[in-house]
């Protein structure tokens, strides 16, 4: 049996350690993150391709269909720059240059997405990156062609949602 004081040192103790693993929480994967943790809430970045924006309607109602949130979104011509920064794993690739010259020859629609364990069931919604493989119910089976041109992306992870919300959103607030 532990006395008053024991039992008050514990009580301290507890909350010192909860307060610690918040703050290096915190630290560590930055408040926003551990915030939406708390909520239950996840974050995920789509890019609608040039390919996919005559689809852009659809494909929003698709993503509120789902009950996810649009938090931000902009229309934007990519540079090479951020193409070579986005797509970095596939610099070496012999389409590289291809894949470039599609993700510039128009606007792209950059959305911040947020919902329920949503990098996983937005990966879903999309289906695979070959659309010739996609289920006709995703939306690159219904508005991709191949997987070259293929509509819409999505973050793979939630660790690459967190870098790429970065990369298209640091100078927005939301
Ligand atoms: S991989 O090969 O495992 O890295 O594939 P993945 O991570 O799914 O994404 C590859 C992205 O590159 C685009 N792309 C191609 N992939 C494969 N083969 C060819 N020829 C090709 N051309 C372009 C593909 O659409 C993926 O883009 P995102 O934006 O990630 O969907």
């Amino acid at each position: 049996m532990l006395n008053n004081k024991d039992q008050t040192l514990v009580e301290y103790v507890s909350i010192i350690a909860i307060i610690s693993t918040v703050i290096i929480g915190m630290l560590f994967y930055g408040w926003k993150e551990v915030w939406m943790k708390t909520k239950n809430k996840e974050r995920t970045l789509a890019i609608v391709k040039p390919d996919g924006m005559v689809y852009l309607d659809e494909i929003i109602e698709a993503i509120y269909n789902e009950g996810f949130t649009i938090k931000d979104f902009y229309l934007k011509y990519l540079d090479k720059e951020i193409l070579k920064e986005h797509y970095a794993h596939l610099i070496d690739k012999p389409f590289f240059p291809e894949l470039v010259d599609y993700m510039t020859s128009d606007k792209v629609a950059i959305l911040l997405l947020e919902g329920d364990n949503i990098v996983e069931r937005f990966r879903k919604l999309i289906g695979p990156t070959d659309s010739k493989i996609a289920e006709s119910e995703t939306l690159r089976g219904k508005y991709g062609t191949d997987k070259s041109i293929n509509a819409i992306h999505g973050s793979g992870s939630r660790e690459e949602a967190v870098i790429e919300i970065e990369r298209f959103f640091k100078d927005r607030r939301n």
